[in-house]
């Protein structure tokens, strides 16, 4: 049976990379080789693996895109994939022809690391089903509206949080989105320091992080034998991992839904994700039998997909700021102007607010947090264009004039959605918690100009420290920690935190 694998990277937007990969025999591949994309030569078998910049794949990818045109031809290790670098084609491939387009690959050190019940790893099929009817109860786009409360008052707590200790950005910004998620998926809030769920999950998700790539993977299909090494040997750290993993896992599963059943007992639960799904009695979900197992997945995947990509495109916000000290000027004119200086911004000023929404939607597109995307993988065959290759722009000139520089002002009046971005996936894969993840960093990013200013650090001679942004990850990247100076803008947006603080408590 042929399969093809299909990944979606829109990195820097418009110089995102899609796979196809073809699984064939010999005979049947060279035949189909005639009709497949160019790309890079490879050696034989282990292909292009020697051509590919495994700690940050993107770049190598954006390159071919620049040589080969919107489809790139690509063999790693027996596995076969076609690199795609066009929003506009992958628009066309997995959301128009969505009903092949939505598996997902096999991916070993997925099921090494007993993470195959994340939603973003299951196959298209009926479990993935039941994943996206309980997720899509909570996180719909209505739904969200009602966490908007939440979000500020968390939003707020940050602000708190960045007054206060502001060398420890990192932390705080890891904290946001952990907290809100353990509340919405749990009705659970998290303890300041030392939270034990917290914990496990933030340990969990490190692991993850670093371990599954696409490239890293096909190394591991490769050579099966890796996953067999006895930890303590040479190479055998991935078994060591994997161990560490699988424990987590069960961890994370478990513990915050017993949490859950411990306050239902005791008349003490709060509305939560977990809540909410047990409430289905007449099962309305479909869950059926599978109830209980699907809670815990979809709660720990809220969390997993969720915490992550939140907290690098906050980061990726904090370090445009600090190298647009205009772009935050001219915001907080904004800002000023229809707010005023007496109260802090929410929801009802957001239409009022397009400067603010246009470094939203370009923090997104400027460094995509996920820059592979996930890879999509077909359950038919398909032909696109008779999946010949045509040199055609992938960076489209007109719409997003130097891809690269940081340029809220690109977007005039014609605001995009900020939803519908491609960094959130395409077709029946998209992402499910975007309105939340849309709100979360509208609450983040308009309080955070309202009341900081934010800039570069000075080191002991009074002189500002530059900084020279690098990307660190694997499957999500978010920017190197950087130094940089985080006060209040003025006494009296110190009282407004305060204020909004003790209100919140
Ligand atoms: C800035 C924040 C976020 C970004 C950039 C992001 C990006 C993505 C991307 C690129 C995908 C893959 C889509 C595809 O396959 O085409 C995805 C899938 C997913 N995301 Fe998000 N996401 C974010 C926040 C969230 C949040 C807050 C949640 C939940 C609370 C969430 C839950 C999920 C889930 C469950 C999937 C898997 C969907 C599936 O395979 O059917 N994400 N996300």
């Amino acid at each position: 049976m042929h399969t093809s694998a299909i990944a979606i990277s829109i990195s820097l937007l418009f110089s995102g990379a899609l796979f196809i990969s073809l699984w064939k025999s010999r005979s049947r591949r060279a035949k189909y080789r005639s009709l497949l994309p160019p790309g890079p030569n490879g050696l034989p078998w282990v292909g292009n693996v020697f051509d590919i910049d495994v700690s940050q794949p993107w770049v190598t990818y954006q390159e071919w895109g620049n040589r080969y045109g919107d489809l790139t031809y690509s063999q790693v290790l027996g596995k076969e994939y076609i690199i795609v670098n066009s929003e506009k084609v992958a628009h066309e491939l997995l959301d128009q022809r969505s009903s092949i387009y939505s598996d997902r690959a096999r991916v070993p050190s997925i099921e090494l690391f007993d993470l195959g019940f994340v939603t973003p790893t299951l196959p298209y099929g009926e479990e993935w089903r039941k994943h996206r009817r309980a997720l899509h109860l909570v996180l719909n786009k209505k739904e969200a509206l009602k966490y908007t409360t939440m979000q500020l008052q968390r939003a707020h707590g940050l602000l708190m949080n960045l007054l206060t200790t502001p060398q420890d950005y990192e932390d705080h910004f890891v904290m946001f989105p952990v907290a809100l998620i353990m509340e919405l998926a749990y009705g659970y809030s998290v303890v300041p320091q030392g939270d034990p769920f917290v914990a496990s999950l933030v340990q969990l998700l490190s692991l993850v992080i670093e371990v599954v790539t696409p490239e890293r993977s096909a190394l591991l299909g490769a050579f099966p034998f890796l996953a067999h090494i006895p930890s303590w040997m040479p190479g055998g750290n991935w078994k060591k991992r994997a161990g560490d993993c699988r424990r987590l896992v069960r961890k994370v599963l478990n513990d915050p839904v017993q949490y859950v059943h411990d306050s239902i007992i005791a008349g003490t639960a709060r509305k939560s994700m977990v809540h909410d799904i047990y409430l289905d009695k007449d099962d309305d979900l479909k869950l059926g039998l599978d109830k209980d197992k699907v809670t815990k997945e979809v709660a720990a995947t809220a969390f997993m997909a969720g915490s992550e990509t939140t907290t690098s495109t906050m980061l990726v916000f904090l370090l445009a700021m600090v190298l647009h000290p205009d772009v935050q000027r001219k915001a907080q004119e904004e800002i000023d102007r229809v707010v005023g200086t007496d109260r802090l911004p929410d929801f009802d000023d957001r239409p009022s607010l397009p400067y603010v929404e246009a470094i939203l939607l370009e923090t997104l597109r400027w460094i995509s947090v996920v820059p592979l995307g996930v890879p999509h993988m077909t359950t038919a065959d398909d032909n696109y264009n008779g999946l010949r290759c045509y040199y055609s722009e992938y960076v489209d000139p007109e719409r997003y004039p130097e891809p690269k520089v940081f340029n809220p002002d690109r977007y005039g009046s014609k605001l995009e959605d900020v939803a519908s971005s491609p960094v959130f996936g395409f077709g029946r894969r998209l992402c499910p918690g975007r309105y939340l993840a849309e709100q979360s960093l509208w609450a983040v990013i308009v309080s955070m100009l309202a009341t900081l200013q934010i800039g570069k650090a000075t080191d002991a001679s009074g002189n500002e420290i530059e900084i020279h942004p690098k990307f660190v990850g694997g499957i999500t990247i978010r920017p190197e920690a950087f130094p940089c100076s985080i006060e209040a803008r003025s006494s009296r947006t110190k009282q407004l935190i305060r204020t909004s603080t003790t209100s919140a408590d």
